[in-house]
């Protein structure tokens, strides 16, 4: 649900017109009109808004109106109700430009213009950029020389998804120059994980509760697991994930938010860039990655063929648009340090992967032993206590804690609690885009990312996919439908730890 209490900064006007640039694309049929129509729905969306799809191909408003509607019953989260439906309906515009013609600029600029008479959108603007990463740049250059951007009456926002650059260096290039045209707080980075409740949530919980704050350190946290593990494979993206790799699509972004946002500091207050810049700190407090300690404690895989849900798959080679001797990583296992006061002899253990045994997303926190003195279980052992932040397929808290056997009447076993309840809304949630959307119309950027935090994250990443790219493995060196290579388990074992499947 939108947290109608989380901070607002910026402008609040919420009229506007939202261009999306790939209007007739996958994620604006999957993600944004749905968000879209349920943000109407929820009563999110204000009077004034219109929704302005560029596309290249040749259709009128109403074929292009019907398609969108034929992915609303597809993709929605609530079923559709006509009423609502024709209110989004209305707002919908279809204009068809091609936007590598710099020349067809000033025509959607008069056309935006119009729109702007007879709408009351007051010449706001959010530019979403729903296109290949190639073209960010193409797009932003066409905007600017068509003053676009900071002529505009009211204010322009520029939305972007994912992957910012390839690298820290051409991250770096392509943030010169949208800087040369939009400043740094009206451009929205795109990370979805950041709009999902429980990734929100992780502040909440630490904050708000003394009982987990108080303890949340390296005297009484042993270790910190972050798993983000799919079962699906590449499916038709081979050709993006090739030049990507676990690294790239679910490290360098997700997984570092996450990783922030668990070890951060408190902020001094929920202003956007407070929360930021202890996001940030954290990034860069991790310990120095040299190739010595990935040897050690970085684990590559890539799936081969094998069996989902009792239904066999190919093999990562096998699939459409990757190359039979593909040498791309679809799983990452890592431990990383955190070198500061709150974390330091903590270690952080991450895994992603794709085609993997499970599915979920999940913080497992586990807490230091009592020393092992007076109660004990059968096999002899005292269970750690465990806080698991659910983040997918189920949302909520388990916390995990050791109580007196009463069946055996000697002993002590876990308790489980468990809060979480099973999601209906699987995976890359409508919701997180409802949120994010939202956010972006009344100028809160708080759950995009910053530049800064960009940067801290590929200067990690580069160094491990630079290892990466000396280091031969042998691939595929995990079955689908198993929990990943061999030696992902043996990097915790080794250190006397293993990975919970809660
Ligand atoms: C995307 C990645 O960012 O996140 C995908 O590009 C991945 O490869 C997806 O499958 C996972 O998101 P979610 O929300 O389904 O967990």
């Amino acid at each position: 649900m939108i947290d109608y209490n989380s901070s607002l900064s910026g402008d609040k006007d919420l009229s506007a017109i939202l261009v999306i640039f790939g209007g007739t694309g996958d994620l604006t049929h999957r993600k944004l009109m749905p968000a879209l129509y349920n943000m109407l729905l929820d009563g999110l969306v204000p009077d004034h808004l219109q929704v302005v799809a560029i596309g290249r191909r040749d259709k009128s408003e109403e074929e292009y109106r019907s398609e969108v509607r034929a992915s609303m019953d597809k993709y929605s989260r609530n079923k559709v109700d006509e009423k609502i439906w024709s209110r989004l309906n209305d707002m919908i515009r279809y204009y068809r430009f091609d936007f590598r013609d710099h020349d067809g600029y000033s025509d959607l600029k008069t056309y935006l213009e119009e729109l702007d008479k007879n709408s009351e959108t007051k010449g706001n603007r959010i530019y979403y950029l729903a296109v290949a990463p190639e073209y960010f740049e193409t797009i932003v250059l066409g905007l600017h020389k068509s003053n676009m951007v900071k002529t505009a009456k009211g204010w322009s926002r520029l939305v972007i998804e994912k992957p910012f650059g390839k690298d820290l260096i051409t991250a770096r290039q392509l943030n010169q120059k949208l800087l040369e045209v939009f400043e740094e707080k009206d451009i929205y980075r795109i990370d979805h994980y950041l709009g999902k409740d429980m990734i929100q949530n992780i502040m909440v919980l630490r904050f708000t509760n003394s009982i987990f704050e108080s303890i949340w350190n390296n005297k009484y946290i042993d270790n910190i697991q972050i798993s983000l593990t799919e079962k699906l494979g590449v499916g038709t993206r081979g050709g993006y994930y090739e030049h990507s790799g676990a690294m790239r699509d679910m490290i360098q972004n997700h997984i570092m938010q996450i990783l922030s946002l668990v070890a951060m500091e408190p902020p001094v207050n929920l202003k956007t860039d407070s929360i930021r810049t202890e996001k940030l700190k954290v990034i860069e407090a991790i310990e120095e990655i040299t190739p010595e300690f990935l040897r050690d404690n970085l684990v590559f895989g890539q799936y081969g063929k094998g069996v989902i849900d009792g239904k066999p798959v190919v093999g990562y080679r096998e699939e459409e648009n990757v190359p039979k001797d593909s040498g791309t990583e679809t799983f990452v296992a890592l431990k990383l340090h955190i070198n500061n006061f709150r974390w330091a002899g903590t270690p952080f253990y991450i895994r992603t992967g794709k085609r993997l045994g499970s599915y979920g997303a999940e913080i497992v926190i586990q807490f230091k032993n009592m020393p092992n003195l007076l109660y004990f279980n059968d096999n002899n052992i005292q269970e750690p206590n465990l806080l698991v932040i659910r983040i997918q397929p189920s949302v909520g808290v388990f916390f995990q804690f050791n109580t007196k056997d009463f069946i055996s009447h000697h002993g002590i076993v876990p308790t489980k609690m468990d809060t979480s309840y099973e999601s209906p809304y699987q995976g890359n949630t409508p919701e997180a885009y409802e949120r994010l959307i939202y956010d972006i119309l009344r100028g809160d950027s708080t759950l995009f990312s910053r530049w800064d935090e960009v940067e801290a994250a590929w200067t990690v990443a580069d160094k491990i996919i630079g290892y990466r790219e000396q280091s031969k493995v042998k691939f595929p060196n995990y079955d689908a439908g198993s929990m990943g290579p061999i030696r992902a388990t043996t990097l915790l074992a080794k250190d006397g730890r293993e990975w919970w499947n809660i």
